[in-house]
């Protein structure tokens, strides 16, 4: 009798399967704005109410209630036992599904088959390494630490040598009863079309293997030793092998830090290990493509954070332009996206070596994040201060803004596009609800008004105004949750936080909670609140995007705090007034809330 299936593979099965791809091969699905919407297989039904999130890899139907994953759909809809269903997903990966004490000699004998491609990628990529080792792999080893790569990295990647030799990795495999043409099937062999010969892809080459969230190698890309060309040489499409959806450096930088926050996403091979030899071991390449939905939707599955590394070049500039199309619909409330551009002429190798490893960080740290990045586009090489400039400028934004998910994003940018345009966010309301309903035919009807069709127009310019997104209590128990340990730098409750008002009980009550010291943890914390209505609000809080970066949440706390203490001790709007200009003189950054009121109280005051 089979054993169990570990917990661990499901989970990791999920994380790498797309449900819409599993779902789309059964049931014709439409695009419709986020998501993808089609009829329901489960009900008899005239019109679509069955709909398949990519974002949480989850299928809903709103006529029928069927939903679940992609393994209950495949249960359901294939009529599957939970392992058949299982097994299913793990053929379409090419992985064995394995068993806690499994010895049934059948099951044994079909995952040896499954295996054998991964297998023999793990062969070849042995060989490889013991290649390097040896008396011919020395050129390779003095390219390998002239390019400063120490041994450890190495291992740690695996990296190997294919020798200069037609024949070497064939006689190897062959001789331990690898068919050639499986050899062929997985791209470590070229077959002539004429002669049908065979000779080793990969030869004279420093070899990275390409490893799967699991560590196995499924692929290789090969790099001369000079100038030669092509300078990489990558496996082609196999059984295991789909460019369009791997990340070189996935499986390391996981094994190096199994809790990462953020990944950086950079292009070559070399910038991956030359990063991690410097400790930076949270950095991934796409294999010569550019980043597709199916890298980040893997990416965001595990990590809320990744940055994405460009060039300062051009072809970087458009590279980004590219990647922001791609991320946008993907960015729900909880991710972040920001771009790093590098001075022109560089790449993360390069950079890291010469300027250090805090240098990198630092600049990672200061990465646009998307907001800016789009606006900064949008604005490049546009006169701001002309109307028709400024109306393209917000119909540019629009347009990406469009393709947003509902959320705190989408509100921010609205406001922000508003305080930036001087018009009044209404009219992109309007305008946005138009672009969504060009973008996606199967939406419902907007419930906007039809007014504003055309591009908003400065002439009713009307006083600037601050997209209000939360109120500040509820940034303050959003910034708390987040960061649990920042309670450390706040004052005594008392001195801060109002007495009435649901978030503020619900502040402090955090606080006291944080202060007793249980609890340190997001998770920890919404589960101390579970099915209370402050569980609700808590958990709503956490959802929402965080636009300020780790590292300078701290500081947006305390100002936050701050600017609640004077409120709450009353002082004279003279006195409010100069406390507050002599923050800003100081050259302290104000949060918006304290800009705002400062500008009230020169009002208040004028009067
Ligand atoms: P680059 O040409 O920028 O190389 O290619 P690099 O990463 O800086 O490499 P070094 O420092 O010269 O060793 C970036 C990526 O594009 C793909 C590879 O994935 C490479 O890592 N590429 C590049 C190829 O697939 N084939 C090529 O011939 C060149
Ligand atoms: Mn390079």
């Amino acid at each position: 009798m089979a054993g169990q299936i570990p917990q661990r593979f499901i989970d990791d099965l999920l994380a790498r399967v797309d449900v819409v791809e599993v779902v789309g091969e059964r049931v014709q699905l439409k695009k419709a704005g986020r998501n993808y919407s089609g009829l329901c297989p489960f009900h008899q039904e005239k019109t679509p109410s069955f709909t398949v999130s990519a974002d949480k890899q989850f299928y809903h139907c709103f006529g029928c209630g069927a939903h679940g994953t992609a393994l209950r759909f495949l249960m359901e809809y294939d009529k599957l036992r939970f392992p058949e269903a299982v097994e299913q997903l793990a053929a379409r990966l090419g992985l064995e599904v394995p068993r806690e004490g499994d010895d049934d000699p059948r099951a044994q004998a079909r995952e040896r088959k499954r295996q054998e491609g991964v297998n023999l990628l793990e062969l070849s990529a042995s060989f490889f390494r013991e290649r390097l080792k040896m008396s011919e792999g020395q050129q390779a080893r003095e390219y390998l630490s002239r390019r400063g790569l120490s041994e450890e990295v190495q291992r740690d990647f695996g990296i190997g040598y294919a020798p200069d030799d037609w024949e070497a990795l064939k006689r190897h495999l062959s001789a331990r009863g690898v068919a050639e043409a499986v050899q062929v099937e997985y791209g470590l062999l070229v077959q002539r079309e004429e002669s049908g010969r065979t000779y080793d892809r990969f030869r004279d080459r420093v070899m990275f293997p390409i490893r799967d969230v699991r560590g196995r190698t499924i692929a290789f890309g090969g790099r001369v030793l000079g100038d030669a060309k092509p300078k990489y040489l990558n496996s082609p499409e196999t059984p295991v092998f789909h460019k369009g959806r791997e990340l070189y450096g996935l499986f390391e930088a996981r094994q190096a830090n199994p809790r990462l926050e953020r990944l950086v996403i950079v292009e070559g091979y070399m910038d991956v290990v030359a990063l991690a030899q410097f400790g930076i071991r949270n950095a991934v390449a796409t294999l010569g493509t550019s980043t597709s939905e199916e890298h980040l939707g893997r990416l965001f599955r595990m990590v809320d954070e990744v940055v994405f590394c460009f060039d300062g070049d051009r072809a970087g500039r458009q590279a980004a332009s590219r990647a922001l199309e791609t991320v946008l619909p993907q960015m729900i409330d909880g991710r972040t996206a920001r771009f790093l551009f590098l001075p022109e002429g560089e790449d993360p190798d390069t950079l890291v070596r010469r300027e250090g490893p805090e240098a990198f960080e630092n600049r990672i740290t200061c990465a646009s994040p998307l907001s800016e990045f789009l606006f900064d586009q949008a604005a490049r090489g546009r006169d701001l201060a002309r109307v028709e400039e400024r109306e393209r400028f917000a119909s540019q934004v629009l347009k990406a803004v469009a393709r947003l998910p509902q959320g705190m994003l989408k509100t921010v940018l609205l406001g922000e596009l508003a305080r930036r345009t001087g018009v009044d966010q209404s009219r992109f309301d309007a305008l946005l609800a138009s672009e969504q309903e060009a973008a996606s035919p199967a939406a419902e009807p907007s419930q906007a008004p039809v007014a504003a069709a055309s591009a908003p127009s400065v002439a009713e310019e009307k006083p600037r105004k601050e997209g209000a997104a939360l109120g500040l209590m509820a940034r303050v128990l959003q910034l708390l949750v987040h960061e649990p340990t920042l309670v450390e730098r706040l004052p005594a409750v008392e001195e801060w936080c109002p007495e009435d008002g649901t978030d503020a009980l619900l502040c402090r009550e955090l606080v006291r909670l944080l202060r007793a010291g249980r609890y340190r943890s997001p998770h920890v914390l919404l589960a101390h609140f579970q099915g209370s209505a402050q569980g609700e609000r808590l958990a709503a809080l956490v959802q929402r995007e965080m636009l300020i970066p780790r590292e300078a949440r701290g500081q947006e706390l305390e100002g936050l705090v701050e600017y609640l203490r004077r409120q709450r001790q009353r002082q004279s709007p003279q006195e409010e007034f100069e406390a507050l200009l002599a923050k800003e003189r100081g050259g302290e950054r104000l949060p918006l809330e304290a800009r705002q009121r400062l500008q009230e109280l020169l009002l208040e005051l004028k009067r």
